[in-house]
């Protein structure tokens, strides 16, 4: 196991009141390369969760353990991609550069840009080193948000719902990209979405949680095949049987 996940829970304090507790005994086991998707609806701890297998944000109770260590703070395998790529890329940073703080404090200033091309162009970016963020798209931003992630040549990669932000089909452009990527390099990710499609098309299994206090109610096996096409993958059997059995688990249904 790369990430373990034991029994984690998880209070935060309230004005005068007992603490309020949005995670009760979380266990999740994530594989050495293994895609694992973390589903579920809007405000049930997602990103806490992701923050604590972070060592980002301190655990309540249980333990978080990184290659079998526990930890308490970020460890060095790690790295963390934002819900909100526009708040996490330096705008008074080039692109390039952004890319490069990842490295610099390893390689030095001048070597980290250097390694900085090869991760832009893996994104489609080659040529866009000298731009600032904020002359790119959405989606072009968050592929700089990859790449910057990709040059830290992480073994773990934690991601939150990094697409959310960006256009269906440039989501679609962004799937294809991370699938290339993590079979590639064989990366052990954990990404935390509320998109039900983009846990089928990218993850090995799909652990998916309940309304606060959020525990694991599931654990799903995808098992479709690899390499996989994000457009192709839509149209098989698997992919509608699983999308129809997460829609009704995860929609609150209101009876007229
Ligand atoms: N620092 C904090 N102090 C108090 N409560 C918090 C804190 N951080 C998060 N919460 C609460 O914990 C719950 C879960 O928040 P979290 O952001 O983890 O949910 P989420 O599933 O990521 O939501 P979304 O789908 O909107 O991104 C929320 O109700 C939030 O108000
Ligand atoms: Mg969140």
């Amino acid at each position: 196991m790369l990430l373990e996940l034991d029994a984690v829970t998880k209070e935060f304090p309230t004005r005068g009141g007992p603490p309020a507790r949005i995670m009760d005994r979380v266990s999740l086991d994530v594989r050495a390369g293994e895609f694992m998707a973390v589903l579920g609806p809007s405000g049930c701890g997602k990103s806490t969760l992701l923050q604590m297998a972070a060592g980002l944000l301190p655990v309540t109770s249980g333990v978080v353990r990184v290659a079998g260590r526990p930890i308490t703070a970020p460890p060095p395998e790690a790295v963390y991609v934002f819900q909100q790529y526009s708040r996490s890329l330096l705008p008074w940073r080039k692109v390039r550069d952004n890319v490069a703080f990842a490295t610099e404090h390893r390689l030095g200033r001048k070597r980290a840009r250097e390694a900085a091309e090869a991760p832009l162009e893996q994104v489609g970016l080659a040529g866009f080193g000298d731009h600032y963020p904020w002359q790119l798209s959405g989606g072009m931003q968050q592929r700089v948000a990859i790449a910057r992630a990709l040059a830290a040549e992480p073994a773990l990669l934690l991601m939150d719902e990094p697409f959310s932000a960006v256009d269906a089909l440039t989501r679609l452009d962004l799937h294809a990209l991370v699938l290339e990527i993590c079979t590639r390099r064989r990366l052990t990710v954990l990404l935390v979405t509320h998109d039900v499609e983009e846990a089928i098309t990218l993850a090995d299994r799909i652990a998916l949680l309940t309304p606060r206090p959020t525990t694991v109610a599931e654990i799903i096996e995808v098992g479709i095949d690899r390499p996989r096409d994000p457009v192709a993958t839509r149209e098989l059997p698997r992919f509608l049987e699983l999308r129809h059995a997460l829609l009704d688990r995860l929609m609150t249904r209101h009876v007229a």
